[in-house]
């Protein structure tokens, strides 16, 4: 009897234990991370250390000097040299850690480990970055982190700067208009590009940015933003009203630069060097976001008529693309395909987008559409993203790299919310002003009744 009563005294709070760990470890990684898996994992690191970089082939042999001191102070036998390990940094989804590297090591062959490294020390995945010549910092990410997406508290936004997603490493994706002006989002339908939208409105709504939208679903995904948009197009025609208006405002912000720098009105745009950025900030127009929802809706004609209209709308966009980024007139596209098929001007226009960013995609076509010139790799990790996790995607680096992102959750009612509430910061584009879409003002709730009392007697 008193037997069985040990071993449930010791084994309950055991198995409970057990069982906690394993139901955190499914249900909140973070916390499983927090408690368990960091203090495992750094034990490990600590333990297993210069074993592991010898199993991994990152050790170098002892200069003759330390082989020496060995020999000389103890007697055991000489081993090869890990790199130097700086202190272990904590985070809240990983751990972090520099390495100094010995001559003649290179930062790609410690990448090259990064699968070995991640079963050696029990984590989801090791990132290798270069800090500077001879240090590389090693990105311990303990849990899968895009399974339920929450952006770092810290994630770098600015003017022009959203972060809009999560990297894989656990660091946020910063959509930076200023270094990329113009940007492709592709995607299957479902595949979470207007979510990537959403996030884009909602990051600049509180910025001192005009917003446009073109939105050729009658204006289902934009729509719910108007009170925060400075012009919205919900088809084909009104589009085709907007354009050219876009394409004179970027035409009289090159005049007044041209103005300011004291050259003539008759030099063509193109040799202008300077942008609106140079301005004072008193003269300084406003930038202007220009969003693109469903981007073929625009080339896609039925009738010889509109074939006209279509090539019109086109070109002006490949201008704004060209030109707009000294104006400050910035492109964000959406689409589900966006190549050759769609007819004249469609790949030129593709190719002045420099921001790529592809979620799931039905065929390695499309994929090779967004990234085809990025990388090979890049365009396989697009195909085989999983229905069962929208918003996952592809985005194309600066460097010439990539990496998966995906964006957190945000409903379509807190967008709204978002842009409503900032609608008084909706800056003066003259221009755009007849196409501000129309945005009920918020009914403000009072506490006087609504029926005015009236007395008994008159
Ligand atoms: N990051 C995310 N996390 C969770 N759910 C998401 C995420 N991104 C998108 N979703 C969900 O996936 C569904 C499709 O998203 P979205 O409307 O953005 O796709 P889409 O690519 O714009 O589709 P379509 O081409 O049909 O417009 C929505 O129900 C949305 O709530
Ligand atoms: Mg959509």
């Amino acid at each position: 009897m008193s037997d069985w009563m040990t071993l449930l005294e010791v084994g309950g709070p055991l198995a409970a234990l057990g069982g906690g760990a394993a139901y955190a470890r499914t249900r909140h990684p973070g916390v499983y991370w927090s408690t368990v898996g960091l203090p495992l994992s750094a034990a490990r690191l600590l333990g297993s250390y210069g074993s592991v970089m010898e199993a991994c082939g990152l050790t170098v042999q002892p200069s003759r000097l330390r082989a020496l001191a060995v020999r000389a102070t103890t007697r055991r036998e000489v081993r090869p040299v890990p790199p130097r390990r700086g202190t272990i940094r904590p985070t809240s989804t990983g751990l972090r850690l520099r390495l100094r590297l010995a001559p003649g090591q290179d930062p790609a062959d410690v990448a090259a480990s990064a699968e070995r490294l991640r079963h050696a020390w029990g984590v989801h995945a090791v990132y290798v970055r270069d800090v500077k010549p001879g240090v590389v910092e090693l990105r311990l990410v303990g849990f899968d982190v895009l399974r339920k997406v929450r952006m770092p508290r810290r994630s770098g936004g600015g003017l022009l700067r959203v972060p809009v997603a999560l990297r894989e490493d656990a660091t946020a994706f910063v959509s930076d208009y200023r270094a990329i002006p113009h940007q492709l989002t592709l995607g299957a339908t479902l595949s979470g590009k207007s979510m990537y939208l959403r996030h884009l409105v909602v990051g600049l709504a509180p910025q001192p940015v005009a917003l446009v939208g073109i939105d050729c679903k009658r204006g289902v995904e934009l729509a719910p933003f108007a009170a925060r948009l400075s012009a919205l197009a919900t088809d084909p025609e009104q589009a085709a009203e907007l354009l050219p208006v876009l394409v004179k405002e970027m035409e009289d912000r090159y005049d007044l630069i041209k103005a300011r720098q004291g050259i003539a009105p008759s030099t063509p745009d193109e040799e202008i060097t300077s942008d609106i950025w140079g301005l004072p900030d008193i003269e300084r127009p406003v930038p202007i976001v220009l969003f693109v929802d469903e981007v073929a809706e625009l080339f896609l004609v039925a009738t010889k008529k509109d074939e006209e209209r279509r090539d019109e709308m086109v070109t002006q966009l490949i201008r704004l693309a060209q030109l707009g980024r000294a104006a400050g007139i910035y492109l964000e596209v959406c689409g589900q395909r966006f190549g050759a098929e769609l007819g004249k001007g469609a790949t030129m226009l593709r190719a002045q987008l420099t921001g790529r960013v592809c979620h799931r995609v039905n065929d390695e076509a499309s994929a090779k559409m967004a990234l085809g010139d990025i990388a090979p790799e890049a365009v396989m990790a697009a195909c085989s993203i999983a229905p069962e996790r929208p918003g996952l995607a592809v985005a194309g680096d600066t460097s010439g790299g990539w990496s998966r992102i995906r964006t957190p959750y945000l409903s379509l009612a807190d967008a709204a919310q978002v842009c409503r509430e900032s609608a008084h910061l909706v800056p003066a584009v003259p221009a755009l002003s007849r196409f501000r879409p129309y945005a009920p003002v918020q009914q403000v709730e009072t506490s006087s009744p609504v029926v005015c009392p009236h007395p008994a007697t008159d």
